[in-house]
């Protein structure tokens, strides 16, 4: 048994017990940082629980519904213990993290050393002993929870980095159950995973499980050398054969989003009529262009609005015509790599308004806040190009938003190469965010491309993403995890 693992075990028995709060047992159960559900509190102080907007519960809530699912996650906020209660057909068990925990679990070793780690090192990864025994102790919680409410031989399916150690700590508590792991951010190189103090806790954290996903084969083959390199067990095109015999299989299964519900919503006559709004609210510009980001380093925010900014004082854009729309939902406000980025970008924003901007036409609309969805998608109809530029990112979505907002063959994406979406959206017009000059280039290739040529490469990518929605991405990975041998 490894560090990562508990010496506690829960019997079968114990599932029937006062843990799951009465709740009965479930035969799919999912495992996530986050629940999915948001409290709504209204005027006289009354709470009450709604379905968190995004694609991943959306794509799920059917299954759950019919197998009678169970969701393991952390409400979102401090010190709060609350009992497992039902949402919708699906059972919500929630795990308490106290105001430490989030310091050091979620804000310290998740998003102040995984994070970083994984996504390049565009920031400075820290390593702190008193982190790591806290993402230890969580990630016990978790697994402890999951292995309370899941039934004889259910499938269990763990999300993200935030819980790297679960399938080990399940797996040795309920070996009867099919374990799923899906990685939603980058698997390093090894150089880079190296780094890492706690690397083989980790590597065997994953191995835990029967099925290991990643966003694409590039991360699924970091992983494998990894256990070549660190572990040394033999693999074979993504077979990993550990000592005791049983098999990991690591896999890509590109993520994607609800392309036909953000069609729909988009196509309704009150999107269209705000999307033509929008313009009227900003000037009527000929060129619109938009990037929708949380605010967080590795998105490349500050690059492409310095792009956007020296375009028009190199007068290849004037700011009679363009106009670009930065929308940045707040993202982990308290940690500190994310508090130096926001004043970065504000200030940059603010010189750049100030030297290209004349009253009343700011040549950047910056909004630090979250919009709801329709607002979102009368947006994405307006952008004439849009602009997502990470320096390293899992995937990417808000590229597939976009694309699934189209109407018709119009528009254009800009799209770094280092995104996952950059396999899939061969048509969009690429980009090396490090490289400014050619960010500029494509920018207003993008924005002025004849017509023909936009609606060329927009015709592919809207089949694209129509035809490999969440649902597809879902099932693959399900039908997968089923696939997989049992291990007793
Ligand atoms: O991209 C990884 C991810 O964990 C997403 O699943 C999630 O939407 C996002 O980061 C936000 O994370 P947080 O829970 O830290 O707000």
């Amino acid at each position: 048994m490894t560090a990562a693992a508990s010496s506690e075990r829960s019997e079968p028995s114990d599932r029937s017990g006062t843990p799951n709060g009465g709740l009965s047992p479930a035969s799919f159960v999912v495992v996530a940082n986050r629940l999915p559900v948001d409290r709504d509190i209204d005027e006289d102080g009354n709470s009450d629980w709604r379905t968190s907007p995004g694609g991943l519960v959306t794509a799920l809530e059917p299954v759950l519904k019919s197998r009678a699912g169970a969701w393991v996650g952390w409400v979102g906020a401090p010190d709060e213990d609350l009992e497992p209660f039902t949402h919708d057909g699906m059972e919500i068990i929630p795990v308490p993290l106290s105001g430490v925990e989030v310091r050091d679990y979620y804000e310290g070793f998740s998003n102040g050393t995984l994070w970083p780690l994984y996504h390049d090192v565009v920031a400075h990864p820290e390593f702190h002993r008193e982190w790591w025994d806290s993402y230890l102790k969580v990630n016990r919680r978790f697994a402890d929870r999951a292995a309370e409410i899941a039934d004889d031989g259910a499938v269990v399916w763990i999300q993200d980095y935030q819980l790297q150690l679960v399938p080990q700590m399940l797996r040795e508590r309920r070996p009867d159950l099919k374990i799923g792991f899906f990685l939603h951010i980058p698997f390093p190189p090894t150089e880079l995973f190296q780094q890492l103090p706690w690397r083989r806790e980790i590597l065997e954290g994953l191995l835990g499980a029967d099925l290991v996903g990643f966003q694409i084969n590039g991360g699924a083959q970091n992983f494998t050398r990894l256990v070549r390199q660190l572990a040394h067990y033999p693999t074979q095109r993504g077979s990993i054969e550990l000592p005791d015999g049983r098999r990991v299989l690591a896999r890509a299964y590109p993520i994607s989003i609800q392309t036909q519900e953000f069609y729909d919503n988009a196509r309704l006559p009150e999107t269209a009529k705000r999307a033509e709004e929008i313009r009227h609210e900003l000037g009527d510009p000929k060129y619109l262009f938009l990037g929708v980001d949380r605010l967080d380093y590795t998105k490349g925010i500050y690059q492409r609005l310095r792009a956007f900014g020296e375009l028009i004082s190199d007068g290849l854009l004037d700011a009679e015509d363009a106009v670009f729309v930065q929308v940045a939902n707040p993202s982990r406000e308290r940690v500190e790599e994310y508090k130096r980025l926001r004043d970065d970008i504000e200030r940059l924003v603010g010189r750049l308004n100030g030297e290209l901007g004349q009253l009343g036409r700011p040549p950047i609309n910056y909004m630090h806040s979250f919009y709801p969805r329709d607002e979102m998608a009368a947006l994405y109809r307006a952008a004439d190009v849009m602009v997502v530029t990470p320096l390293r990112d899992g995937m990417n979505l808000v590229a597939k938003e976009y694309i699934a907002c189209r109407q018709a063959d119009d528009g254009a994406l800009v799209l770094s190469e280092f995104a996952g979406a950059a396999r899939e959206l061969r048509q969009a017009y690429m980009i090396n965010p490090y490289d400014i000059n050619q960010m500029k280039e494509r920018m207003l290739e993008a924005a002025t491309d004849a017509p023909r040529n936009k609606a060329r490469r927009m015709r592919i990518l809207r089949r694209q993403v129509f035809e490999h929605d969440i649902d597809r991405w879902a099932t693959n990975f399900l039908d997968d995890l089923g696939s997989c041998t049992r291990s007793r």
